[in-house]
């Protein structure tokens, strides 16, 4: 950020010299001291839009302004949504209070898109070459977490569990839920990842009510057979292809 000052002032002084000179009328040294403050202007306007662009782009306006516009409302209005009133999920349906919805509850801690999703080069490059060529589907097929920290090269559990999120170990989280009826944090079917329970833009989903009857789960969240009658609520990316062919 300072080199950008420098630059600023930089260019300020070349635009100083050229006036000077155009004043002094020295012909020779005239032409190139106004290339030069040409070009610095340039650079100054160039490093002022830079620095400008760069601010814009980690607010949760720009993610849906330039790409994810055809969902883009529907995104933005889980981050905004306050946790203890109704909101709707990304594919419109109703969620009875916001804060199943990991987005909300992150967003009403004064976290943003990029908190959670930071940013990693190779993703932005595939997702903009899949834009412009319009090739993703909308409704946007939903990423698990394997598809998540595919492109970040962390471990499934790293991606909400590290040091400058949930700063926490499995066993930890263990102990935090171990008093709800059926401890969803019990790893007792190893098959459910994080993202089966936890949904960031939709409801999340206590997976266990598939077969236990006495399972109790917190305000937002669904069970697993309303989730089922979601709308919107297939995949319509299989995972497995993607991990495979990538
Ligand atoms: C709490 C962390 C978190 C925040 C904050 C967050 N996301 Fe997400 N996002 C996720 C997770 C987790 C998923 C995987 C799908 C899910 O859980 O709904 C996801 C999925 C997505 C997807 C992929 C499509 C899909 O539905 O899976 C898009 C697009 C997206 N988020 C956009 C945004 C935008 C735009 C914002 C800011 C307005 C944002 N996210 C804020 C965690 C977050
Ligand atoms: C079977 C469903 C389920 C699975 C799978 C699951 N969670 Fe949870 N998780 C919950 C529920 C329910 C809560 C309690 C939420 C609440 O009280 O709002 C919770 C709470 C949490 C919390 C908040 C703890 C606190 O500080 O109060 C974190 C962090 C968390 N889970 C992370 C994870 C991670 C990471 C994974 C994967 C390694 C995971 N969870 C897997 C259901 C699940
Ligand atoms: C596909 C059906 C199914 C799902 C989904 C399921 N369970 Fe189970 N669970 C069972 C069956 C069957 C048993 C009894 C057999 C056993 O002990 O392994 C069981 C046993 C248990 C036990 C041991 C109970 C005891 O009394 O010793 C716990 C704890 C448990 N499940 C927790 C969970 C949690 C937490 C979830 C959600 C992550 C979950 N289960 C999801 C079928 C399921």
């Amino acid at each position: 950020m300072s080199d950008e000052k420098n630059v600023v002032q930089e260019n300020l002084d070349n635009t100083a010299q050229a006036e000077e000179a155009t004043q002094e009328g020295a012909a020779p040294k005239k032409k190139v001291s106004r290339k030069k403050a040409i070009i610095g202007a340039i650079i100054a306007f160039v490093a002022a839009f830079g620095f400008g662009f760069y601010q814009w782009h980690e607010t949760p306006e720009f993610c849906v302004t330039i790409c994810h516009t055809p969902m883009n409302q529907e995104y933005l209005q889980t981050l905004y949504a306050n946790p203890y009133e109704p909101a709707v999920d990304k594919w419109g349906n109703e969620v009875e209070y916001a804060g199943g919805m990991l987005a909300s509850i992150h967003g009403n801690m004064g976290k943003r898109c990029m908190a959670c999703h930071t940013p990693a080069i190779e993703e932005q490059v595939t997702e903009g070459i899949e834009w412009i060529t319009g090739n993703y589907y909308n409704p946007l097929s939903e990423r698990d977490l394997a598809r998540l920290v595919f492109y970040r090269h962390a471990g499934e559990t790293e991606f909400c569990l590290n040091a400058g999120c949930h700063n926490i170990s499995k066993t930890g989280l263990t102990q935090i839920t171990a008093d709800m009826s059926r401890n969803p944090h019990s790893w007792h079917h190893s098959e459910y990842t994080c993202s089966d329970c936890h949904k960031a833009h939709r409801a999340s989903v206590m997976v266990c009510t598939q077969c236990h009857d006495d399972v109790e789960y917190p305000m937002g969240w669904i069970s697993a057979e309303e989730a089922s009658n979601l709308e919107h609520q297939y995949m319509s990316w299989n995972e497995e292809q993607f991990l495979a062919a990538a």
